[in-house]
C-alpha cells in the first residue's frame, strides 16, 4: 500500500479554505426562513449573469434541466432533431430525449475532443431545429464556425456549458454567439454547490420568462399554473455559490497552472496531452490524457495511491441498450468519439491540489512511460 493519497477531487479541501464565509452564508438562510425561492437565488441569479455578461440567470435543480428546459420552452420535440456529440457526460443527450426530440450525433476533432465543426452541416435535415455544442473538459466549442452554421440554417443554439464556466473562445464571449447557455452546479463542477443545481444563462428575456415558469410548476404568479416541473436551485446552494463565484477567476487560474506543470513535464511522454487552441482561455474542468494502455496507467498510479477517472469511458451510442426504444441518428462515423472513449484518463486536477501533488503525480507517470509508453 502506498503511503500517497492523491484524490480526485477538492471539495473538502475547498469547504475548509472558504468555511467561515461557507458557514455564514449558510447560517443567514436557516436562519431566513427563505429556502426556495427566497433572496439568495436571485441575488445568485444576478451575481451570475453579470459575472457572464449576460442579461439573465435562472437556476434550477440541475444542468440537466438547464438542457432540457429551453428545449421545451423552444418547442423542440417529437419529431424534431438536435446535433450534439456523443463524447460528452450522458445528460448532454438525455435533455435532447426527455425532450421528445432526437439527437444526432456527429464526431469529435480528435485535437479537442469537442464537437468538429466542419462535421456539422452535413447533419442537417428539414427536421434539425437546434444544434448543443458542448465545451467539453473547460474549452469552448469552435463557435464562431457554430454560429455562422447555425445562422445560415435558422437553427437554435444551446450551449452546454457545465463544465466550462469562466472559459473563452479567442474572440469570443461564452453566451455571445447563441440563443443560451445552460451550466451545472453539482460539486464536482469548476463552480460547485453542496449538491445538485444548473442554472440557464441567456440574453432571450422571453426565454428567461419561460424557464421562471417552466421551472416552477408553470407558474409566475401564486396559485396559477401551467403545465411545467419542480426544477429550482434552493437558497441554501445559491448563497454558497455567491460565496464560490468569488473565487471562480483565481481558481481557474490555478488551474490553468497546474496544467502547464502536466503539459512541460508530459510532453515528452507517449500520451496524448490536452489540445489548448491559440487565444483560448481553457479552465481545464479536467485535464484528459490520452493512451491506448489507459487501464494499465490507471490501475498503476491508483497503486501508487494516486486517483485518476476517466470522462468518459463510454460514448453515448455505445452504451448498452442504445437508444432504448428513443429515436436517435449518428451522423457519418463516430470513430474518434469511440477512439477517445478508449483511451481517456483524468489526471487529479483542482485548484486545491498543492504543487507537491502535481510534482508527485507527474513523476509516477513518467517513471510508468519508461516502461510502459
Ligand atoms: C457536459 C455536461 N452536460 C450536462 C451535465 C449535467 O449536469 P447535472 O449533473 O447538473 O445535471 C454535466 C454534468 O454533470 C456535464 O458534464
Amino acid at each position: 500500500m502506498s503511503a500517497v493519497k492523491i484524490g480526485f477531487y477538492g471539495h473538502v479541501r475547498q469547504y475548509h479554505n472558504l468555511k467561515s464565509e461557507i458557514d455564514q452564508a449558510i447560517h443567514e438562510v436557516l436562519e431566513s426562513g427563505s429556502y426556495v425561492m427566497g433572496p439568495k437565488v436571485s441575488q445568485f441569479e444576478k451575481e451570475l449573469a453579470a459575472y457572464c455578461k449576460m442579461k439573465e440567470a435562472v437556476g434550477n435543480n440541475s444542468g440537466t434541466d438547464a438542457l432540457l428546459l429551453p428545449l421545451i420552452a423552444w418547442g423542440i420535440g417529437k419529431g424534431d432533431e438536435v446535433i450534439t456529440t456523443s463524447n460528452t457526460f450522458f445528460a448532454t443527450a438525455e435533455a435532447v430525449w426527455l425532450a421528445g426530440a432526437t439527437p444526432v450525433f456527429v464526431d469529435i476533432d480528435p485535437a479537442t475532443c469537442n464537437i468538429d465543426p466542419n462535421l456539422i452541416e452535413a447533419a442537417i435535415t428539414p427536421k434539425t431545429k437546434a444544434i448543443i455544442p458542448v465545451h467539453l473538459y473547460g474549452q469552448c466549442a469552435q463557435m464562431r464556425q457554430i454560429s455562422k452554421i447555425a445562422k445560415a440554417h435558422n437553427l437554435l443554439v444551446l450551449e452546454d456549458n457545465a463544465q466550462a464556466l469562466g472559459a473563452r473562445g479567442d474572440d469570443f464571449a461564452i453566451g455571445e454567439l447563441s440563443n443560451a447557455v445552460a451550466t451545472s452546479f453539482i460539486i464536482q463542477k469548476n463552480l460547485g454547490c453542496f449538491g445538485d443545481g444548473g442554472a440557464l444563462v441567456t440574453n432571450d428575456s422571453d426565454l428567461a420568462t419561460k424557464m421562471r415558469k417552466l421551472r416552477n410548476h408553470g407558474s409566475l404568479k401564486r396559485s396559477h399554473h401551467s403545465i411545467g416541473y419542480n426544477s429550482r436551485l434552493d437558497d441554501l446552494h445559491a448563497a454558497v455559490l455567491s460565496v464560490k463565484l468569488k473565487q471562480l477567476d483565481k481558481w481557474s487560474d490555478r488551474r490553468r497552472t497546474i496544467a502547464g506543470m502536466y503539459d512541460k513535464a508530459l510532453k515528452g511522454t507517449s500520451l496524448k496531452l490536452p489540445v489548448a487552441l491559440p487565444g483560448y482561455r481553457h479552465v481545464y474542468h479536467l485535464y484528459v490524457v490520452e493512451t491506448p494502455k489507459r487501464d494499465a496507467l490507471q490501475a498503476y498510479l491508483q497503486e501508487k495511491g494516486i486517483t485518476a477517472l476517466t470522462h468518459y469511458p463510454i460514448a453515448i451510442h455505445q452504451q448498452e441498450g442504445y437508444p432504448w426504444g428513443q429515436d436517435a441518428r449518428i451522423s457519418g462515423s463516430l470513430a474518434h468519439s469511440e477512439k477517445s472513449a478508449a483511451q481517456v484518463l483524468s489526471l487529479p486536477m483542482y485548484p486545491e491540489l498543492t504543487d507537491e501533488e502535481v510534482q508527485i503525480t507527474i513523476a509516477a507517470i513518467v517513471a510508468w512511460d519508461k516502461t510502459n509508453g
